[in-house]
């Protein structure tokens, strides 16, 4: 037999020594054996046109009955989607048929040999980026729409980003260590998949939200550099920036501050984004999480365009509208927005942006409206005295034209809802500027929030997070105060990803899982395992993880993860081409112990 080293031929086969995308007038005189799938047959009285693709782009072959009729034959029986090998000289296309914009478009082959290597049924879409297919189509038949040179391209920009982060991150010395995916529960806030194990009955793994507690241990192993492009798993309701299994870039590091681990991912998200063309620079701003909500109404603001909130609370709890006061004195607060020229919008306009408003959370909304004739008319007017408004004015900036909305409650529900008004307006009045790449840094967290459902403290990142040092004191006595070393990574108002300096003491961190209210009994449960391991020498040590898909998808400019993933789930955390999730047989179910109780409503 003889052997061939497959790396000298460049990788390709006998049936395929040409990539049909890269074919060129450099390419003329010489023989070329190509394989793809049939992209479209042009009859043109006698002589038949075939556009062959594969995955780097498209070439013609021509066939002439007069001149080869066996081949021509061959030629009569394609369809599209069939997929078929070819053999020829390539020659110049005549002028008229040429396409200077393709390179292949000034090439042609008149096969001497044609062979059908495969048929196709008719497929139920056609396999071109112009047509639009409804995505439940699409996603039953991916292996289809993977054919089509937008899933094509972002699988392609996938592979190049995840090579250059590969690339970047072995030259700083970081190894890749794969982490099990059959694992006792994680803390990251979502529901956990959870796997049935045969061997012990009644007892279940559960799928990893993050690999977060085995790269800290694998930190106290003395890798002190992981990194892995690591599939996570999280029960959630999904939306277009959600999948119940998306992948992180997985990172962590030893002997590292809060500085280093950012302007690590500086330097990898600027390299990632050379693959798309995209030029940024580091250093990217760094905002703190204070400033992002009270500016943005956001932690994770969109810094395209202005609109900022300001702060009214001190003049409002001073004024007769003892609704906007009463919430001052409660601990609630005032926040106000100025949207330029919108003065002449109607009754029922307002009554759509308070009925949005409501939809987001508030309980009303108050507005001044300055028309451009110098009036100003608002349903607040008479509990505001002239020098408040004059004071709102003066702080607003508020030009004729202009309105300025008003929202008083709790500074959480205040924050949530200007935010998301300060959206819609950016996106209405097209303010936002399209071409802007936004990369910016949220910092100092705070380290915990409170849950009003549960009655206790919870993490707002999670609970291996180092409280800043400088609040450590706080911990004691005003926890909901003290900031973490927790930061994330923001492009154009879209949380790219987060991480820490996490704990690495013992006592700090039975400390932290007490003051979420978990008692010593549980902390030795759940983690004690890793407490253990923080007796036996564990560095200090931070890291981060980036939503892969997230990345991709913005930098692809599609609108949903689903775009970048080869096989996706669809909003119901379905896959539509194998039908999962489906029953299961009795007889497994035994196995596992299992009795299935069905649903008192049946869940679509
Ligand atoms: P976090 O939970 O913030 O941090 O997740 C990091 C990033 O993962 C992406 N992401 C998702 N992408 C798609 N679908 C989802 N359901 C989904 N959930 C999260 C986001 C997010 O910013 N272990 C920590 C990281 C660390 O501290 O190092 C963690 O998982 O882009
Ligand atoms: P009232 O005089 O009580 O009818 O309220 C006058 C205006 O204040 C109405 O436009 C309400 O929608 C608005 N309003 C009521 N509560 C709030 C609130 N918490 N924040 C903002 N506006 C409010």
């Amino acid at each position: 037999m003889v052997m061939i080293d497959f790396m000298q031929n460049d990788g390709l086969t006998k049936l395929k020594t040409h990539w049909c995308g890269r074919i060129s007038k450099e390419n003329i005189g010489q023989r070329i054996n190509i394989s793809g799938w049939v992209s479209t047959v042009r009859d043109l009285g006698g002589i038949i046109f075939v556009e062959v693709r594969d995955r780097t782009g498209i070439i013609q072959i021509v066939s002439d009955p007069v001149k080869n009729p066996d081949v021509h034959t061959i030629f009569e029986q394609l369809k599209d989607e069939f997929v078929i090998n070819a053999s020829g000289i390539i020659t110049t296309r005549p002028e008229d048929t040429a396409n200077p914009n393709l390179l292949t478009g000034e090439v042609e082959v008149y096969p001497d040999f044609v062979q059908i290597l495969s048929e196709s049924k008719t497929p139920p879409f056609i396999i071109n980026d112009e047509q639009e297919v409804n995505e439940d189509l699409r996603l039953k038949y991916r292996y289809l729409d993977i054919r089509r040179s937008k899933v094509q391209n972002n699988l392609i920009l996938r592979h190049l980003v995840t090579t250059e982060i590969r690339n970047y991150l072995n030259s700083l010395e970081f190894l890749e260590v794969e982490t099990p995916v059959l694992i006792k529960t994680t803390p990251e806030g979502a529901r956990d998949y959870l796997v049935p194990s045969r061997v012990h009955a009644t007892k279940f793994y559960a799928l990893p939200q993050s690999p977060q507690i085995f790269k800290q241990l694998l930190m106290v192993g003395g890798i002190e550099r992981y990194y892995q492009v690591a599939r996570c798993f999280r029960d959630e309701d999904l939306r277009a920036d959600r999948q119940p299994e998306f992948t992180q870039i997985d990172m962590e590091m030893s002997f590292v501050d809060q500085d280093e681990i950012i302007s690590m991912t500086e330097g990898l998200l600027t390299r990632s984004f050379k693959c798309a063309g995209i030029e940024v620079s580091a250093p990217f701003i760094r905002m703190t999480y204070k400033e992002a909500m009270e500016t943005y109404g956001s932690d994770r603001p969109d810094a395209r365009f202005d609109l900022k909130l300001f702060d009214v609370s001190d003049i409002m709890a001073a004024s007769s509208f003892t609704a906007f006061a009463d919430q001052v004195k409660s601990g609630g607060t005032v926040r106000a927005i100025c949207i330029p020229g919108i003065a002449d919008y109607s009754r029922k306009d307002m009554d759509d942006i308070r009925n949005l408003a409501i939809s987001f959370g508030a309980k009303g909304l108050a507005w001044i409206t300055y028309n451009t004739d110098g009036t100003v008319k608002s349903p607040v007017l008479k509990y505001l005295s002239e020098e408040e408004l004059g004071k709102i004015q003066q702080r607003s900036n508020a030009n004729p034209g202009d309105i300025v909305f008003f929202l008083a409650d709790k500074p959480k529900t205040v924050f949530d809802v200007m935010g998301r008004l300060r959206l819609h307006f950016g996106e209405k009045l097209e303010l936002i500027d399209k071409s802007k790449h936004s990369l910016l840094w949220v910092i100092d967290f705070p380290m915990f929030e409170w849950d009003e459902e549960q009655q206790r403290c919870v993490a707002v990142h999670h609970p291996f997070t180092s409280p800043n040092p400088e609040d450590i004191a706080l911990l004691e006595t005003e926890p909901l105060k003290c900031r973490a070393l927790a930061y994330d990574i923001v492009y154009n108002g879209n949380e790219l990803g987060g991480g820490s300096i996490r704990i690495h003491t013992p006592e700090l961190q039975q400390k932290v899982f007490s003051i979420m209210g978990m008692s010593d009994e549980e902390i030795e449960n759940k983690f004690g395992f890793m407490v253990e391991a923080f007796k036996y020498g564990a560095p200090p040590h931070g890291g981060i993880a980036l939503g892969l898909d997230r990345v991709i998808a913005l930098l692809s400019g599609s609108p949903s993860i689903r775009d970048v993933i080869a096989f996706p789930k669809n909003s119901q955390a379905k896959c539509l081409m194998s039908e999962a999730p489906a029953t299961v047989s009795e007889q497994q179910l035994e196995e596992l112990s299992i009795k299935v109780i069905p649903p008192k409503t049946e869940k679509k």
